[in-house]
């Protein structure tokens, strides 16, 4: 296994470009099952959920060619429509699949994908719409088996919870179901949006795009003629680097970026006293004189997102006072908190809520990484810590962030990736 070895602390210089964003290019490529003819995505990451996702498609009996970030696949021979534990376990994500799967093929099976380190990750709301549209679901031997003989129908779902693989799953499913499908309760983040805005040019009519309401007018189990596109920028990729050059005082600018997507992000970090300024698909940070305490409490788009949580508890153990952040989403997004404490970071956990006492000087130290943004925020403390901080299982970096390490060092960041 690899891990980062960083030297702090770190100050940052210069430019860099943000990759397609995970999130928008996992839906999209599930997205492609609706389809029988070839369909072309731009601006793909390099990422290892990708490279997953995509492992999964070829077991289904799709054919891709993944290069230089533009992915073409293929999926007119789909035979196979099982979607096995070996790879499901290894990304929940995948359980994106199953509303596409069910609505071209009629039947499904689709491993449950089990909880990870953030939550216990159910998908109760997904199973529940599906069985609203006609779909028969059983659950056997960890696998969800759904079956629609006759297809699905339009009808009116209600969300009890936002969920954005839910919401994305249904839209899916609701592009080839007959007749209408109301949506009440969508999730509203960017990569929800694509989506649609990705069906709705396939022919799909989507009413409501970009509110918490859609209307999808499906096709009655007519394949999909998807347009090419290019998948939108990684805002929690942005975020990081943001966080990056806040935590080390820096003067930054990246490229390829929605600043429109960020808009949460952007006014906590100008609470912290920074100073971001937005060109035309770029911004730029200007540091705080001295970072200043914040209060954050996640929420859905368009509120602080979850996926930011973590790089910001990083920047709060160097921010001027009492920082309070609480974690609304997930039950257990705190894994963090321990790798941190152990650079030196004061962080008293109390349920959800973990509060912050700064500025700490953080010394160096070995730290482990746990989930995906836990390991970025491991990575930003190391930079602002003195000393060398070695974050290991960072496995779970590759998952998201695109040559992670390389950005930074064109940065000027000391940080080297090394063989445990
Ligand atoms: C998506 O996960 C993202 N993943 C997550 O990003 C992100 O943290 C999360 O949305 C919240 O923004 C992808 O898009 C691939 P949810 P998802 O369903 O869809 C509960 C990353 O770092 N819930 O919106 O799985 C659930 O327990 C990842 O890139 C149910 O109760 O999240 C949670 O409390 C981590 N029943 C809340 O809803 C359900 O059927 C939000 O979950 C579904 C969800």
């Amino acid at each position: 296994m690899d891990y980062l070895s960083i030297s702090g602390p770190a100050r940052l210089k210069g430019e860099i470009t943000i990759s397609g964003a995970k999130n928008a290019a996992l839906p999209l490529i599930a997205a492609t099952l609706l389809s029988d003819e070839p369909c072309s995505l731009e601006n793909v990451p390099n990422v290892a959920d990708i490279h997953t996702l995509l492992k999964l498609l070829g077991k289904l009996g799709g054919k891709f060619i993944f290069e230089d970030h533009t992915l073409s696949i293929d999926n007119e021979a789909i035979d196979n429509t099982v979607a096995t534990y070996d790879i499901v376990k290894t990304m929940r994500a995948s359980i994106l699949v199953l509303g596409p799967l069910l609505a071209r093929f009629g039947r499904c099976e689709v491993s449950l994908p089990g909880g990870c380190a953030i939550g216990q990750r159910p998908i109760d709301l997904h199973l529940k719409a599906l069985e609203q549209m006609g779909a028969r679901i059983e659950i056997k031997n960890g696998y969800v088996v759904a079956t629609a003989p006759d297809g699905l129908r339009g009808t009116r779902i209600i969300f009890d919870k936002v969920t954005v693989t839910g919401s994305e799953n249904i839209i899916m499913a609701a592009a080839l179901a007959k007749g209408k499908t109301e949506l009440i309760n969508v999730a509203k983040e960017p990569e929800v949006v694509q989506l649609c805005e990705v069906l709705s040019e396939a022919g799909v009519k989507i009413e409501g795009v970009g509110s918490d309401e859609l209307i999808v007018h499906g096709t009655d189990r007519e394949p999909l003629k998807l347009k090419p596109f290019s998948i939108i920028p990684d805002r929690i990729e942005a975020g990081t680097y943001l966080c990056a050059a806040a935590i080390t005082y820096s003067n930054v600018t990246l490229h390829n970026v929605r600043a429109d997507h960020l808009d949460a992000v952007t006014a906590k970090l100008h609470e912290a006293g920074c100073r971001i300024e937005n060109g035309v698909g770029s911004m730029t940070i200007y540091p705080a004189a001295r970072l200043k305490a914040f209060e954050i409490s996640t929420t859905e788009y368009p509120g602080f997102p979850t996926d930011m949580q973590a790089q910001f508890m990083a920047l709060a153990t160097q921010a001027e006072g009492v920082s309070i952040i609480e974690e609304r989403l997930f039950e257990n997004r705190f894994m963090h908190v321990s790798e941190l404490q152990r650079l030196g970071a004061s962080i008293h956990l109390k349920g959800h809520t973990a509060t912050l006492n700064g500025p700490i000087q953080l010394l160096g130290a070995d730290v482990m990484a746990t989930d995906l943004r836990a390991s970025s925020a491991l990575v930003l403390a190391g930079l602002a810590a003195s000393g060398t901080t070695n974050v290991h299982r960072i496995y779970h970096l590759d998952r998201g962030y695109e040559a992670l390490h390389e950005k930074l060092k064109a940065l000027g960041a000391d940080i080297k990736r090394l063989k445990e």
